[in-house]
């Protein structure tokens, strides 16, 4: 009875061990980067106006350096309410989404990688 006891303390040891490596696995998903990751999203948010193929005549956001160059100008702007001076995107009356938001973010944290 006592060995069924150790064996049954030992079997749940294990699966704790092993969950705990398999966390360790999440945290190591692969970091962010722009062509698979941001531009999708930069495409069809902040389009028309900052994508020069959809007419747009601000600056170009389908374009890598830029948003590299200006991503905590756009954090900035995405994070303030609709209706405050310089919300993007522009005139819309919702903010994007958390997770969009939360997109941008960890590709900054990430080191905005370009793929
Ligand atoms: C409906 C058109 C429109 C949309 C959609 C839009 N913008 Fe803009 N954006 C503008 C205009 C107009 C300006 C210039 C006025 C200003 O700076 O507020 C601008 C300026 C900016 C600037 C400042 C650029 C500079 O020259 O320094 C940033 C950053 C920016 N937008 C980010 C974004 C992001 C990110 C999105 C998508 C999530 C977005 N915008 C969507 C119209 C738009």
């Amino acid at each position: 009875m006592k060995k069924l006891i150790l064996l049954t303390a030992m079997a749940a040891m294990a699966l704790v061990l092993s969950n705990c490596s398999g966390s360790k696995k999440l945290a190591a998903t692969p970091k962010l980067n722009f062509e698979s990751n941001l531009k999708a999203v930069v495409m069809s948010e902040c389009a028309p106006c900052h994508i020069p193929a959809k007419g747009g005549n601000k600056k170009p956001y389908d374009n890598y350096a830029n948003v590299k160059t200006d991503i905590d100008e756009i954090i900035r702007r995405i994070e303030m309410n609709p209706g405050e001076r310089g919300f993007m995107p522009f005139r819309k009356t919702t903010k994007l989404s958390d997770s969009t938001i939360a997109l941008f973010k960890q590709w900054r944290a990430d080191g905005v990688l370009e793929n």
